[in-house]
């Protein structure tokens, strides 16, 4: 059974969406939360949930892309919570922009928080969990890690190099305590992709809501994920049974991705 009482998890771009459910699931196993985003009012909400179900949860401001605001989360968790065991790096952002219309600021915004928010993110915390020998980084990747899709070549990019980058340090840190894994989701109707539903609808001519059947549609279960069931397959990667297991990315996309 995953147990996680006693454990420290720190969830970047935890104040809503996926984040947010993360948080609850990990808290549910026993985790105390930091909760650490760029808008941290919006994590209000997710604090008080914990904390009215008998978690412990802290909101920090942090963002991904900033050195020193990473190394200042570490320090900040270690000194509110204590030693953090869990990472899990899911600050994204996304949206629909064909190649043609896609400037050198858009390419570069999308790179700088999925993927370069990683590495810096994985960074700050790594010295300490090397030192402890002990840890877990959870990365979030996407269904479209392993497959491009066209008028998201920037973010399709950055998702392939978080696998990249979760085999890299997996392979670097395996004779270690610390495991390095990505898990895959495929299409929930969170903020972010209220945003490219949106996007989507306008560029086929179509309303919101033919546009988010069209959406779902792609999945073979027929219907989307929630946050809370990308919760579970962390809380997994984040105990003790899943020890053995680095370097893998874990789809949880209804059956999109099959390999
Ligand atoms: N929603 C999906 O269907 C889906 C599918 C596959 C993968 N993902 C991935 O899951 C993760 C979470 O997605 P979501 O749907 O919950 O997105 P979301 O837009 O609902 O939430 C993203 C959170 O990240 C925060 N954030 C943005 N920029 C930040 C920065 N620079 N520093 C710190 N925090 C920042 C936002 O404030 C927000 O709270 C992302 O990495 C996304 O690429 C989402």
């Amino acid at each position: 059974m995953i147990n996680l009482e006693g454990r420290i998890a720190v969830v970047t771009g935890g104040g809503m969406g996926i984040g947010a459910g993360i948080s609850k699931v990990l808290s549910g196993y026993g985790a105390a939360i930091a909760i650490a985003d760029i808008n941290p009012d919006t994590a209000e909400p997710t604090r008080r949930a914990i904390e009215a179900t008998g978690g412990r949860a802290i909101v920090l401001r942090h963002d991904v892309t900033d050195w020193d605001s990473a190394f200042a989360l570490a320090e900040a968790v270690e000194a509110k919570l204590g030693p953090p065991d869990i990472l899990v790096n899911n600050a994204g952002v996304s949206g629909r922009k064909p190649l043609l219309e896609m400037t050198e600021k858009d390419w570069d915004f999308v790179l700088d928080i999925n993927l370069k928010g990683q590495f810096i993110t994985t960074r700050a915390f790594m010295p300490g969990m090397a030192a402890r020998d002990r840890g877990r980084i959870i990365n979030l990747a996407s269904v479209v890690s392993k497959q491009g899709v066209g008028n998201f070549s920037h973010y399709c990019t950055s998702k392939f190099g978080v696998i990249g980058f979760t085999q890299s340090i997996a392979q670097e840190f395996a004779r270690t305590g610390i495991t390095v894994n990505a898990v895959c989701p495929g299409i929930l109707m969170t903020p972010l992709h209220d945003g490219i539903v949106g996007q989507m609808a306008d560029a086929d001519h179509v309303d919101f809501e033919t546009a988010k059947k069209n959406f779902v549609g792609l999945v073979p279960q027929g219907r989307p994920q929630t946050p809370e069931d990308v919760g579970h397959l962390v809380a997994y990667l984040a105990s003790d049974l899943a020890r053995n297991v680095t370097g893998q990315s874990y789809h949880i996309d209804g059956g999109m991705q099959m390999d």
